[in-house]
């Protein structure tokens, strides 16, 4: 049966980087009989200036409706100023939240051709692959009460609540531990027990799914200590595990270690597997619309979609065969570039990704 995939290009470099996704897509269609029907719906501040709102609920419902949803980036300068309940981000926050995407799966590997591109050495980030494991739908993000409030004594008081219950704890758990089986087993739950009774339960829920997982190998870091580690031995992990606020800025720093965010692909899964897929970066205004982005972020979000949503493994592999390639021949864009290497536009990496499947 034809697969449904709603495409959300968003804001910024959004549109570009999906384009160059979509042409791997149509390729594939045509080469591989891949089987799906692709439209295309609003999110963010490009919603925001139609509808109103950063997602109409009509997106929504497509959104529940499909396989899978291939999504860009959302945000700008231009909304900056919005009320927060209509800024573009929210309508992302609404397809976590509403489609149930608690696990979030963010691959940082260093593809070798790239051990130079990081701005730490070499030796330090070579044969790097790391998963990080971020909760997605739960947290300090969307934790209630939240809000801005008067005191009494006249100063305004900005609060977020930080919450967890133990069924969301053991379900992004036993994603993490059924990741660690497939991979080398290591497992890094990350928190800051020493200071937050939350991730106390966090921690104590890990530890007591741990005997269903006797292969896997458990270790408890905090936040601070883990953002440090990453970047003094960053090898040392194989999955981690982490909270939403906790997984946001890990995986940004952990992208670091790739080379460039625009290498780090991202999948948002529910518990059947049904998922939206998104570069882990954001719409980078700065660039938007002059074609230099680096689509390869999310060329790996879309074999990703077709790992885990789409049933397709030996699309995925083909895709992630044809961007080692590609890099193998030199081409470069502008945040991955290096002395001796071919700088290319966004859509001359896209074209030679589809040469090279
Ligand atoms: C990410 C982004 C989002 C987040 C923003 C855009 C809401 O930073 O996907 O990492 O904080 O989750
Ligand atoms: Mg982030």
């Amino acid at each position: 049966m034809t697969q449904q995939v709603l495409v959300l290009p968003g804001d910024g470099i959004g549109p570009e980087i999906t384009a160059e996704a979509l042409k791997v897509l149509e390729a594939l269609k045509i080469s591989d009989g891949l089987d799906i029907e692709m439209s295309e719906d609003l999110v963010g501040g490009a919603a925001y200036d139609v509808h109103g709102v950063p997602l109409a609920d009509e997106t929504m419902e497509k959104a529940k409706a499909a396989d899978a949803v291939l999504l860009g980036a959302v945000g700008g300068y231009k909304w900056e100023s919005l009320d927060i309940s209509v800024r573009p981000e929210k309508g992302l926050l609404r397809l976590r939240s509403e489609m149930q995407l608690f696990a979030n799966l963010r691959p940082a590997f260093l593809f070798p051709q790239l051990a130079n591109a990081s701005t730490l050495k070499p030796e330090v980030v070579a044969g790097l692959d790391i998963l990080i494991v971020r909760e997605l739908t739960g947290g300090i993000y969307f934790g209630q009460p939240r809000g801005i409030r008067t005191l009494e004594n006249g100063e305004r008081q900005g609060f977020n609540t930080y919450v967890y219950s133990e069924s969301e704890i053991k379900r992004i758990a036993h994603v993490a531990f059924q990741a660690a089986m497939k991979r080398n087993k290591k497992l890094t739950s990350v928190d800051k027990a020493n200071v937050l009774e939350v991730t106390e339960l966090w921690r104590e829920i890990v530890n007591q799914i741990a005997p269903e997982y006797p292969e896997v190998e458990v270790k408890h870091m905090y936040v601070d200590n883990a953002a440090m580690q990453l970047v003094l031995n960053p090898k040392q992990f194989d999955v981690m595990v982490t909270g939403n606020m906790f997984g946001d800025i890990l995986s940004d720093e952990a992208s670091m270690l790739t080379g460039s965010i625009g290498m780090l692909a991202s999948a948002s899964l529910d518990s059947n597997n049904k998922g939206m897929y998104e570069p882990s970066h954001g719409s980078a205004p700065d660039i938007a619309g002059k074609n230099l982005a680096n689509p390869l972020a999310t060329i790996l979000s879309a074999a990703m979609m077709l790992r885990y949503s789409l049933n397709r493994e030996d699309l995925a592999v083909k895709i992630e065969a044809a961007v080692g390639k590609v890099l193998d021949q030199g081409l470069r864009t502008g945040d991955i570039f290096s002395e001796g290497m071919t700088k290319v536009s966004c859509s001359e990496m896209g074209d030679a990704v589809v040469a090279a499947l």
